[in-house]
């Protein structure tokens, strides 16, 4: 298992890409079933989620190949529509796959989803969808065994706005029967990404972005060759990385109104910012003011994927915050690791209160999830000395060349082979 060695204290300065959006990609795998025809995702970065949905796609009989441009889907030869616990539980959007294969086979079986270990993150409102639109489901022995005959578009109301929930609806809606109207959609980006697609691939969807998505059913999908929008969570950590250290740091490649949330708090904490077309420039100087209070909520709220990034920039602010965490149940296990680096932070359920201290020491930390893990890292990069951060199995599952790109910020920091 690598570990990153970090010697904390260097400004960041400089310029940063941000990869294709992780959850932008990563159903897009899934859609790629819905054609025989091959399927191009340029841009898609081999970090270990999308290389562990490229392996969902071979065991069903598909090929996919990661090339410097991309990833090159064929789809023609899949015909099993079965995932094995193995895949299943290492990341949660195989759930995706369940859309997919009912709409390509009729049929569809996979083990109870896995992922970060972040809250219960049940598959309930997935599941009201697909059986509004004629699936019917039975689950034995932790596997779920979906079954339809033509899909038939149906009114579906998502009790919350489940990103998840959302994309499968239209995986499944997208070659159903007749309309299809999500109502009480999630309006994350990623989901115009899915939308615009499936539109490429010749699908009829419109609405991604608002509160309703309208699908008009097609019979036939064709191959597509598309490139995914930037990572605002990416974007978002570098941003709060150079607020943290001090300097004056560029992120390209995500337009600013995707991180308004984001831009709003690191100016609370007086941090300059400036935007331009898909470009974020932050200017950090001094010792920051704490954000009173930051509640992650669905978008265009906080997002719950930088909360424990921001909780690592307060832990050194001016001053005490109050963070809430709406969307998942136990997001806040990263918080004994920043109590090893001299954090002073009280977590009472989905709140953490955070009470700035001057500075953070260095220490040996492990990463338990991919963006608590990141949060690590930002907070040894502004710590006084040196840490360690194990385990970085999670970190890889969301960003490339993590370590890369924050040297060429001017940070110290090395992955070793442990
Ligand atoms: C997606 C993102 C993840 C992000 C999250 C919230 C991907 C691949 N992952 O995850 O990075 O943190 O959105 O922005 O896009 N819920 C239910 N029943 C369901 C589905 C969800 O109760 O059937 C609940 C969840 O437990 C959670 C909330 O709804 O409390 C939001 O979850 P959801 O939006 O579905 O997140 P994911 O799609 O899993």
């Amino acid at each position: 298992m690598d570990k990153f060695m970090i010697v904390g204290g260097r400004r960041l300065f400089g310029s940063v890409k941000a990869e294709c959006a992780k959850n932008a990609v990563l159903p897009l795998f899934a859609a790629a079933v819905l054609t025989d025809e091959p399927v191009f995702l340029r841009g898609a970065p081999p970090i270990a989620d999308a290389l562990c949905m490229a392996q969902i796609l071979r065991e069903l009989g598909a090929e996919a190949e990661f090339t410097a441009e991309g990833v090159a889907v064929r789809s023609a030869d899949a015909h099993l529509h079965t995932i094995s616990s193995a895949l299943t539980r290492e990341l949660r959007s195989s759930v995706f796959m369940l859309g997919a294969l009912l709409t390509r086979f009729h049929r569809a079986c996979i083990a109870y989803p896995g992922g970060c270990d972040i809250g219960l993150r049940p598959i309930d409102l997935h599941l009201s969808a697909l059986k509004r639109l004629g699936v019917s489901i039975t689950e034995r022995e932790g596997y779920i065994f979906c079954e339809c005959g033509r899909l038939r578009g149906a009114e579906i109301q998502l009790d919350f706005p489940s990103v998840g929930a959302t994309e499968n609806a239209m995986l499944a809606a997208v070659m159903a029967e007749g309309e299809t109207r999500i109502g009480g959609a999630a309006k994350e980006p990623e989901i115009v990404d899915l939308q615009n697609f499936l539109n490429r691939m010749g699908a009829k969807v419109k609405g991604a972005g608002t509160d309703t998505v309208r699908i008009e059913g097609v019979s036939r999908l064709h191959g597509a060759d598309f490139r995914p929008s930037g990572d605002r969570i990416e974007a978002g950590t570098f941003l709060i990385a150079a607020a943290l250290c001090g300097g004056e740091a560029e992120v390209t490649g995500v337009r600013p109104e995707k991180l308004a949330s984001l831009l709003h708090k690191l100016r609370e904490n007086g941090c300059k910012i400036h935007t331009k077309n898909d470009k974020i420039r932050v200017e950090s100087s001094g010792r920051l003011k704490s954000n009173r209070r930051i509640e992650t909520m669905p978008f265009p709220g906080f997002p719950t994927d930088l909360q424990a990034q921001a909780t690592a920039l307060n832990c050194t602010c001016e001053g005490c915050s109050l963070i809430v965490e709406n969307l998942f149940e136990t997001r806040f296990k990263y918080v004994p690791e920043l109590q090893k680096m001299g954090a002073d932070i009280v977590v009472r359920g989905r709140n953490a209160f955070v009470r700035g201290v001057p500075r953070l020491h260095g220490a040996s930390v492990t990463a338990g999830d991919l963006r608590g893990g990141a949060a690590l890292v930002l907070a040894a990069l502004g710590a006084e000395g040196a840490s360690e951060v194990l385990d970085l199995s999670h970190i890889d599952r969301g960003y490339y060349n993590f370590a890369g790109k924050l040297k060429n910020l001017g940070a110290d920091i090395r992955r070793v082979r442990t």
